[in-house]
């Protein structure tokens, strides 16, 4: 089969690297894609992930037998509609029920609606009637834009004044662009955070290895929100219980709901968890796969990534038994130093071929790209997502940061506590 994938960053490298594997693969194209995964698919730099026009043809060209639509973006603005239209095979949610990602309010009231647990929250689409509202709320408390905003769109206010100037950063200054026109207004939630993906083919949902992100930017969770800074899977705090509990009251309702509203899902759903002393609860919901989540889930996956994205897509996913390998994976994002607020890139990163035919050693490209000499350059916040295996969270950590060292470039930033808190477990 010839794939396509779109995207460009550390995820769609995992994702090419996992399809890779597959014996079912001749052709692998990625759109824009960046310099690590040039070295394993043929990539089109000059095609965006928005580009509509330009993936159709560019997916007849190669008369690609599947296209894999891997960013928020393109899901909610309907690109695997656009590719149906056109008579291609596609994996990902349609625009109606990429909607479970692109408004959070739509996720919010589903999960209402549908009994499913949650943050309580309100709902505005006038600032004057949510400052009134805050005036009276419980503090802190958390603000977030509607719409898609690079995973930035949250605020997380400790008193009446930052929720004040929330309201004006989210919907008067409109910091977020349009995401903000309507804002969530969300009671505050205290637990350990985990993150489950999903494969989910309308009605039947199977679950992926849990894993934990580390969304600030700097050590002990200090710093601005990122598009996260590392990853380790499985996470220690994600019991069988906890799994037992999310499978009947989270998963399975969720899809049932999306079912129910005529908004059939299929594809990756992310569960974003919080596990309070209430019990489990949703923070958000993703419409595909997480970044750097990805890095760390799918490495241990035992399948073809191939047979499982078709039997999404076909419908018949209750034939498959997802198998992960019982060991652990830890991803350390080496970014621009200044993310994600300001940085500079262009720098020459040396050291890549050291990962060259090391098996548990993956060195995923997140923003990298070549200059006019045909070097490997950084090109963007998030560079390289350096990630190892190992028979225990401990030891994966280890090795992950050893091979930090591998790879140098000018700039180079990292987080010294990727999987700190597996110690604690
Ligand atoms: P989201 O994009 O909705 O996942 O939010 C980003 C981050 O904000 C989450 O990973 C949490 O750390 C935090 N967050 C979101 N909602 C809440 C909440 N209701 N209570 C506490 N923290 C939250
Ligand atoms: N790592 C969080 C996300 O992909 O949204």
């Amino acid at each position: 089969m010839k794939v396509l994938i779109i995207g460009g960053g550390g995820r769609e490298h995992a994702i090419a690297a996992s399809m890779r594997k597959s014996p079912r693969v001749d052709a692998l194209y990625c759109v824009p894609g960046n310099a690590g995964i040039a070295q394993i698919a043929e990539c089109e730099p000059s095609i965006g992930a928005m580009d509509f026009d330009r993936i159709v043809s560019y997916a007849k060209e190669k008369a690609v037998d599947l296209v894999f639509v891997a960013p928020d973006d393109p899901l909610a603005a309907g690109l695997v509609d656009r590719l149906e239209a056109e008579g291609l095979r596609a994996f990902g949610p349609r625009k109606d029920a990429a909607i479970l990602e692109g408004s959070k309010a739509f996720s919010k009231d589903l999960m209402k609606k549908y009994h499913i647990p949650t943050a309580a929250y309100e709902t505005f689409d006038d600032a004057a009637k949510a400052l009134a509202y805050l005036e009276h709320a419980a503090m802190p408390i958390v603000l977030k834009a509607d719409g898609l905003a690079l995973g930035k769109g949250v605020l997380i206010c400790n008193t009446l004044e930052e929720a004040e100037a929330g309201v004006k950063e989210i919907m008067q200054d409109k910091h977020f662009g349009d995401a903000g026109n309507r804002m969530v207004v969300e009671e505050f939630l205290t637990g350990r955070e985990v993150s489950v993906l999903a494969f989910v083919d309308g009605r039947t949902v199977k679950t992926m290895t849990s894993a934990q992100d580390h969304k600030r930017a700097g050590d002990g969770d200090q710093g601005p929100n990122t598009g996260g800074m590392g990853c380790f899977s499985p996470s220690p705090f994600y019991t069988k219980e906890v799994d037992e509990y999310c499978r009947r009251f989270i998963y399975q309702p969720t899809v049932d709901a999306m079912a129910a509203e005529g908004r059939e899902f299929k594809g990756v759903i992310f569960f974003g968890l919080i596990l309070t002393a209430q019990g489990p609860k949703v923070l958000e919901y993703n419409a595909r796969f997480g970044d750097p989540e990805t890095q760390v889930v799918l490495c241990r996956m035992k399948n073809d990534i191939l047979d499982v994205v078709d039997a999404c897509i076909d419908g018949c996913l209750d034939k498959i038994e997802l198998e992960f390998e019982d060991n652990a994976a830890v991803c350390v994002v080496l970014a621009s130093e200044g993310y994600p607020v300001s940085y500079k890139k262009g720098f020459e990163i040396r050291g890549l071929e050291r990962f060259r035919g090391e098996s548990d050693y993956y060195c995923f490209h997140a923003g990298s790209c070549l200059d006019g000499d045909g070097r490997i350059v950084t090109g963007g916040g998030r560079v390289l997502g350096v990630t190892a295996k190992a028979d225990t969270l401990g030891e994966a950590r280890r090795k992950a940061y050893e091979a930090t060292e591998w790879v140098e470039f000018d700039n180079k930033y990292m987080r010294h506590d990727i999987g700190k808190a597996i110690d604690e477990a």
